[in-house]
């Protein structure tokens, strides 16, 4: 099938290169010539495992990317929307792009004879494809839902650092419509995936988004309270994680403590359902509290680390870890920002090193001390924070130093020899 792909972002580009490998025409649209020419110059964009390997086998035979929308719509028959859906500045998710590029693309209908089909991978608040995708596509392509234009919200369930894997191996794939047939359309890309396909109408496909991510963060969030009690009775609680765990019911899962959940999905989805909850007169309580605990766990790190420096002013210390997970150039609501910025404010000496995150932050703080590896960066400092779980910091030579790990980083018996974890 010939696919056109609105966004070259993150989403958009997983997506473009899993149905690529699958045997389908795709085109990505991006309005950023930069990147459109670095994909066709087959190189991504961003950094992701095994995205590198997949663009250069696909382009140009069955990848390419263009900044003519009109094209791309007219020569496919899907379009999915990957768009940004960022956060305004009290939470609520902003829908310009949403709405534009809907208009954009009804605009082009409005010339196509063919059936087509949008399908909307942008995480929306629900109620936005019944509110705003189908009725702008319906006034700017002069057609209607189910009459030669169909609409589906089929959300991604994608993680950074091991977003293809994901792609090929989905837990389900979920497709919301109130049009039968844009379903069905959607239905015959998937047909050699073996998970569960779920049908529901275009509100249940957006909260069932929402809610998943809401669950995974509000995990985190709890497991890290219980690690802000065990940490004061000196239980630890990776072995709490892991009794709980063992409990069916539960799972094992998203269960890791630490300086909390960052990236550009958890806290910006959990806030926008919050605040969408918040319009329409509820108070989501146990929204609220997942927030709550995640913004103070970078606090309780350096709390941790001013126990045992005592003042942090002028001493020098080794910043391990800059994105927000493993395995990605991602540094977006990383908690390490949060703790750096504190750091500056208290005039610490830091002495910083990421695998990958060193570009984006330099950007950000660009007087501080970025080192060439780990290893120097210990050397130079009196501590060591670690603030991401990336392997290579387990083979750092750390010595007498005092190692604060605030991701969980060490197995328990290959710990450094004065060694202090956040919840453990
Ligand atoms: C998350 C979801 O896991 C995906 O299913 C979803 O598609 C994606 O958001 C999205 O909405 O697009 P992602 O943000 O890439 O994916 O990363 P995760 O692996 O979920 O981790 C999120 C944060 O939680 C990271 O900062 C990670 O370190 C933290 N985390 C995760 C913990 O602190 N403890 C855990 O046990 C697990």
């Amino acid at each position: 099938m010939n696919i056109s792909i609105s966004g070259a972002g993150y989403v958009g580009l997983i997506q473009a290169a899993g149905l690529a490998k699958l045997g389908h025409k795709v085109v990505c649209v991006d309005v950023d010539r930069e990147k459109v020419q670095k994909i066709n110059d087959k190189k991504p964009p961003i950094y992701e495992k095994g995205l590198k390997t997949l663009i250069q086998r696909l382009v140009p035979k069955r990848l390419t990317a263009t900044t003519n929308l009109r094209d791309a719509v007219l020569k496919s028959q899907i379009t999915f929307v990957c768009v940004g859906t960022p956060s305004m500045i009290h939470g609520e998710i902003k829908l310009h792009q949403m709405q534009k590029i809907c208009e954009d693309i009804g605009q082009v209908l409005r010339e196509k004879k063919a059936p087509h089909v949008v399908a909307i991978k942008s995480t929306v608040v629900p109620g936005t494809c019944q509110t705003i995708v189908v009725p702008t596509l319906e006034r700017t392509s002069g057609k209607k839902l189910g009459d030669g234009l169909g609409v589906t919200m089929n959300p991604e369930f994608l993680r950074e650092g091991s977003a293809l894997e994901d792609f090929f191996s989905p837990d389900r794939i979920v497709l919301g419509s109130s049009d039968q047939k844009s379903i069905d359309a959607l239905k015959t890309l998937y047909t050699s995936f073996k998970c569960p396909i779920l049908e529901t109408n275009f509100g249940e496909a957006e909260m069932i988004k929402y809610a998943s991510n809401a669950m995974l963060a509000t995990k985190i969030s709890f497991i890290n309270e219980i690690g802000n009690i065990c940490k004061k009775m000196g239980i630890d609680t990776n072995k709490v994680a892991k009794g709980v765990g063992l409990d069916y019911r539960i799972g094992p899962h998203f269960l890791r403590s630490g300086i909390g959940f960052g990236g550009s999905c958890f806290p910006k989805d959990v806030s926008a359902l919050l605040h969408k909850s918040l319009e329409l007169g509820y108070h989501a309580r146990i929204l609220r509290a997942v927030l709550d605990v995640n913004k103070d766990q970078p606090l309780k790190f350096l709390e941790l680390v001013e126990n045992t420096l005592g003042n942090i002013k002028g001493k020098r210390i080794a910043l391990l870890g800059l994105t927000f997970k493993a395995e990605t150039d991602d540094v977006r609501e990383s908690p390490s920002l949060s703790i750096i910025k504190e750091f500056v404010m208290q005039q610490a000496q830091l002495y910083i090193f990421d695998p990958m995150g060193i570009p984006a932050v330099r950007t950000l703080f660009p007087q501080l001390n970025y080192a060439k590896s780990a290893q120097e960066a210990v050397d130079k400092a009196e501590i060591v924070c670690i603030l991401t779980e990336w392997p290579e910091f387990k083979k750092v030579g750390y010595g007498e130093k005092m190692v604060i790990d605030g991701k969980n980083v060490f197995e328990t018996d290959k710990r450094p020899k004065n060694y202090q974890g956040i919840c453990w």
